[in-house]
């Protein structure tokens, strides 16, 4: 499909859940160290759960395909997604492994320190996706990330391309990707690292942005988005190349900014917005889930977002 169709049938998300436990803290400790904390919060995240609800709040018609433990933190997390209209018809309930939780800490900047113990998230099979494909066929734009099995992935694409559908991928956490994968990805929302790995090149300037970018072009990706943090994004599309500064805010926490940007560019291309304009737009909802605490607590709502830049 191509950028700038009208995807009005909805944001298919497929990805992993988790229960995040966060420590405030002055600074991440060193290995084998202790150090006291501040505040400890629990709230829902994993970057499949925190684009879904992001995109949900930005107003998008999202489906969600993920699997959690049949344990208090998997009920919990349905009953979210139902809270934020969410369907959440394929969230399978894992009678065998628990739900995924992440232990989080966040220092004094907004930088976030993350291990994941991903139970049942491990556990999304590729006969799940082969049993929700008509999801895949109806769905306007799937979103995908990393922190589900690579096979899972590779169904998600395989059928995605069958029935010429857009996937974007957040190929998030960074790990290197079957090359066969690129080529049927309408966009890539690689961070700095995860651009590094994926093309080799060092990124510590815009043009090394624009050389990862060329490299994920030759790769066979339509479109990539490189986001930068505090430094904005570079965009390779078709209908726009270029640098959008980031929306300086005051930070409080990092975590999930990649996730509600790359769930904001879905919304607004979905509503038909160019690639410019869906990075303008994400690039705001970044700034404000910044300058919030936690990940699908960050998310911001489609009114916070002003009406100008769309
Ligand atoms: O992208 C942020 C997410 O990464 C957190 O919500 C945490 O669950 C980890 O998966």
């Amino acid at each position: 499909m191509k950028e700038g169709q009208n995807d009005s049938a909805g944001i298919l998300v497929i990805g992993s859940s988790n229960t995040d436990m966060v420590v405030k803290s002055n600074r991440i400790p060193l290995p084998g160290e202790t150090i006291l904390g501040g505040n400890f919060f629990m709230n829902p995240g994993d970057k499949g759960a925190n684009q879904a609800v992001a995109a949900a709040r930005l107003g998008g018609k999202v489906t969600f395909i993920a699997r959690v433990g049949s344990d208090i933190f998997g009920e919990q997390a349905i009953a979210h997604f139902k809270q934020e209209g969410i369907d959440t018809f394929g969230v399978i309930v894992d009678p065998h492994h628990a739900s995924g939780v992440a232990l989080i800490t966040v220092d004094e900047f907004g930088e976030n320190c993350i291990v994941v113990a991903s139970g049942a998230n491990g556990f999304l099979l590729p006969e799940d996706i082969l049993q929700h494909k008509n999801k895949i066929a109806e769905a306007g734009i799937i979103l995908l990330q990393l922190e589900i099995s690579i096979e899972t992935v590779n169904e998600v694409v395989a059928i995605a391309r069958t029935n010429q559908k857009k996937v974007i991928l957040n190929p998030a956490p960074a790990c290197s990707l079957p090359k066969e994968i690129f080529t049927d990805l309408f966009l890539l929302t690689p961070n700095r690292l995860e651009a590094e790995m994926l093309t080799g090149i060092k990124i510590e300037s815009l043009s090394d942005c624009e050389n990862a970018a060329q490299i994920f072009k030759a790769k066979g990706v339509c479109n990539s988005i490189i986001t930068l943090g505090e430094n904005g994004a570079y965009v390779n599309s078709k209908t726009f190349a270029g640098h959008i500064p980031s929306i300086k805010v005051q930070v409080a926490d990092t975590t999930a900014a990649g996730d509600v940007f790359t769930a904001a560019v879905a919304v607004a291309l979905a509503e038909d917005q160019s690639m410019e304009t869906a990075v303008r737009f994400a690039t705001k909802a970044a700034a404000i889930s910044v300058s919030r605490q936690g990940a699908q607590a960050s998310a911001p709502y489609r009114k916070e977002m002003g009406g100008d830049e769309r």
